[in-house]
């Protein structure tokens, strides 16, 4: 049977592809997803490996279930900045991890009093290794700027650590995976604002399911068991999203001068 034809070049398919936003080679093979999959393995200790013992001695059963650190165990366990980076660095079961090139943890000063949090790395992020370094980290520059903010008296971080492949959404899963590492790393960074970039940062971390329209342009007070005090959280606009429709920026400005006068009330 002869293969089929494409109409297309190789070079013409590439730039299909690119138009429809796939951008990042996951495998060498292709993989057909739908194919019913044979039963995964389970994953087991050395100890409990496939037994390498002589065939008289009986084999050793493996324990019921494996123990596994839930995200919100290991995140709460971690009591600095640095221990925070290591469990993410350490984390299992995350299939962002495989996709991406590196962690994107923060950038800026983590002791300043306002922490920005985005949605997740882009491909300059997940390339460079920090948040908010391509296009829209220059905007967000220039809005830091704007208010006398920049990366040496604010703090930067996404809810995502890794880039979704394609930049696409993160899924709920990935969300409700994350979120505990992002909720500790608030609560050890201990800022006294925290501005959400988006909705889907903004819905995830004060757990409102109305869109960033209606968020945005207020104060919200975001408490955990981890911090001393409620931290102010105002949600605006994300930066990528002003990109593409810069009449909000008018909308984004006044976000702006909220956090500009209560970062005069603090004294910052
Ligand atoms: N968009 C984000 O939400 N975060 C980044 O770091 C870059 C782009």
């Amino acid at each position: 049977m002869n293969a089929i034809q494409s109409p297309l070049t190789p070079y013409e398919a590439l730039c299909w592809y690119l138009e429809a936003g796939v951008d990042e080679a996951v495998g060498e093979t292709p993989v057909n997803r739908f194919a019913p999959q044979p039963e995964a393995a389970p994953i087991l200790p050395p100890a409990f490996a496939k037994p390498t013992v002589a065939a008289d001695k009986p084999p050793v059963s493996p324990p019921a279930s494996r123990p596994h650190a839930s995200g919100p165990s290991i995140a709460a366990g971690v009591k600095t900045l640095d221990a925070l980076r290591e469990a993410l660095e350490a984390l299992e079961g995350c299939a962002l991890k495989t996709t991406a090139t590196q962690l994107v943890f923060a950038d800026g000063n983590p002791d300043a009093k306002v922490m920005f949090v985005g949605e997740a790395p882009g491909a300059d992020e997940d390339r460079i290794g920090r948040p908010f370094v391509g296009q829209a980290g220059k905007l967000l520059d220039k809005m830091l700027a704007s208010i006398g903010l920049d990366r040496s008296n604010a703090y930067i971080t996404n809810l995502l650590p890794w880039r979704p492949p394609g930049n696409r959404t993160p899924t709920p899963q990935e969300v409700a995976q994350l979120l505990p590492f992002l909720e500790r790393h608030i609560e050890l960074a201990d800022p006294q604002i925290l501005v959400l970039l988006g909705g889907t940062a903004a819905q995830a971390v004060l757990a409102h399911s109305e869109g960033i329209t209606k968020l945005r342009g207020k104060w919200f007070d975001y408490a955990t068991p981890g911090l001393v005090r409620p931290v102010s959280a105002l949600a605006t606009f994300h930066p990528a999203y002003l990109l593409r429709q810069p009449a909000q920026k008018r909308e984004a400005w006044r976000d702006l001068l909220m956090l500009r006068r209560k970062l005069d009330e603090i004294g910052t």
